[in-house]
C-alpha cells in the first residue's frame, strides 16, 4: 500500500501557534503512526511573492527547519528538505506546464482572491499563475497518496489531482491521485481574535521568550461586552478563552468559564495565567529550538541528508516520468 505523504510550507519567517495545531502536530502524528512522510520547505514557492525582497529567506528556510524539528518532526522517521535543493521539482514543473491548461489556473479561487489581497505587490507573473502547478509537481514527484493541508489549499490539491489524471491519460499510467487529509484542528485565533498571521502582528511564534508571550498575552483582546470588573463575561468569544482550552488543564478551563460568567475572575487575571501556561507549554519545542539555533552546522547536515534522500526518490521519478514521454535519446 502506498503510505507516501508529501505536505510542505512556504519559508516567509518563524512558525506560529497556528502552525503548530493547524499542521505540525499533524504532521507528527502522520510520521509517528508510520507513514512516509515528506515534509518541505517550500522556497520556490516563497519566491512567487517574495521575489524582490529575497534578502530574508536564507534565514527563514533555517527558521522553519528549526520549528518543524524542534516541533517533533523527526528527521529519523520524516525527511525533511528544501525544495530548490531538488532541481527535479522545477523540471517537473516544466513538464507539467506544457500539459495544463491555463483557464485550469485563472478559474483557481486562490488565485483569484490572492491576487486582490495582493494588490500591492506585483505578482502578475507566469510564476504566480503557475504556483499550483509547482505545487502539483512537489506533490507527484513523490507519488503521494495523502497529502496533509488545510481547507485553504484544496483547490491546490483538486488542480493536482487534474494534472495527474491529464498525464496518466496523455503517456500512461505514472501518478497516483493524491488525496486531501484534512483534521479538525481547534481554534487558535491571534491575539487580537482575528485569524493568527505574521503579517496582522498578532502571532505567538514557537519561538517567542516566556517574558514576550506574557507581553503578547497580557494585551490581548477580550470579550469587548465586558467593560467593568463586575460584568459578566461572554469566555466563548474571548480569544483568551480559546487559549485556557488549548493550553490549561480542562477542568481549570471548565472553571475559568464559570468563574468569567459570573465575574468572579478578572480578565487580567485570566490572561495572567495564561501568561504562566502557554510559555511552559512551548517550553521543550523553545528548548529544543534554541539548541539547534547554537548549531547550525547540525540544522543543515539535517536538511542536506533529508534533500539526499528525497532526491532519491525525485530522481527516481523524474526518470520514469521522461522514459513515459519518450524523451530519452542516446
Ligand atoms: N502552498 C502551500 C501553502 O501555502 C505550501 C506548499 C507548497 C505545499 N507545496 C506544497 C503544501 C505541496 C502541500 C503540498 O501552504
Ligand atoms: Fe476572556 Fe478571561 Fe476576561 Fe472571560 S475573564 S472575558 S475568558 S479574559
Amino acid at each position: 500500500m502506498n503510505k507516501n505523504i508529501l505536505s510542505g510550507m512556504r519559508p516567509t519567517g518563524p512558525l506560529h501557534i497556528g502552525h503548530l495545531f493547524g499542521a505540525l502536530s499533524n504532521w507528527k502524528r502522520l510520521q509517528d503512526e508510520g507513514y512516509n512522510c515528506f515534509y518541505m520547505i517550500a522556497d520556490y514557492h516563497a519566491l512567487s511573492t517574495e521575489y524582490s525582497s529575497m534578502s530574508m529567506v536564507k534565514n527563514h528556510v533555517e527558521e522553519v527547519a528549526m520549528d518543524f524539528i524542534s516541533a517533533g518532526i523527526d528527521p529519523e522517521k520524516s525527511t525533511i528538505f528544501v525544495q530548490s535543493m531538488i532541481p527535479e521539482h522545477a523540471e517537473l514543473h516544466l513538464i507539467f506546464s506544457m500539459i495544463v491548461p491555463i483557464p485550469w489556473l485563472e478559474r483557481n479561487p486562490v488565485y483569484k482572491e490572492q491576487k486582490k489581497e495582493l494588490a500591492e505587490k506585483d505578482i502578475n507573473t507566469y510564476g504566480f499563475l503557475g504556483y499550483p502547478v509547482l505545487q502539483a509537481a512537489d506533490i507527484l514527484i513523490y507519488k503521494a497518496a495523502y497529502v496533509p493541508i488545510g481547507k485553504d489549499q484544496l483547490p491546490h490539491l483538486e488542480l493536482t489531482r487534474e494534472i495527474a489524471e491529464r498525464f496518466n491519460y496523455l503517456y500512461g499510467e505514472t501518478f497516483p491521485v493524491p488525496e486531501a487529509l484534512l483534521t479538525n484542528t481547534p481554534r487558535v485565533p491571534g491575539t487580537d481574535n482575528r485569524k493568527m498571521s505574521k503579517s496582522y502582528g498578532n502571532a505567538i511564534f514557537l519561538k517567542d521568550s516566556p517574558d514576550e508571550i506574557r507581553e503578547k498575552v497580557s494585551k490581548m483582546f477580550t470579550d469587548p461586552a465586558r467593560i467593568y470588573r463586575k460584568d459578566p463575561g461572554h469566555p466563548e468569544t474571548c480569544p483568551v478563552f480559546d487559549y485556557h482550552k488549548l493550553f490549561n488543564e480542562p477542568e481549570r478551563a471548565g472553571e475559568i468559564k464559570k468563574e468569567c460568567k459570573n465575574a468572579f475572575i478578572g480578565c487580567r487575571d485570566c490572561k495572567k495565567e495564561i501568561g504562566e501556561k502557554l510559555p511552559e507549554f512551548l517550553r521543550e519545542i523553545r528548548e529544543k529550538r534554541e539548541e539547534l539555533g547554537r548549531n547550525r552546522d547540525l540544522l543543515w547536515k539535517i536538511l542536506k541528508s533529508g534533500t539526499e534522500k528525497a532526491g532519491r526518490t525525485a530522481r527516481k521519478t523524474m526518470e520514469e516520468t521522461k522514459n513515459r514521454m519518450g524523451i530519452k535519446y542516446g
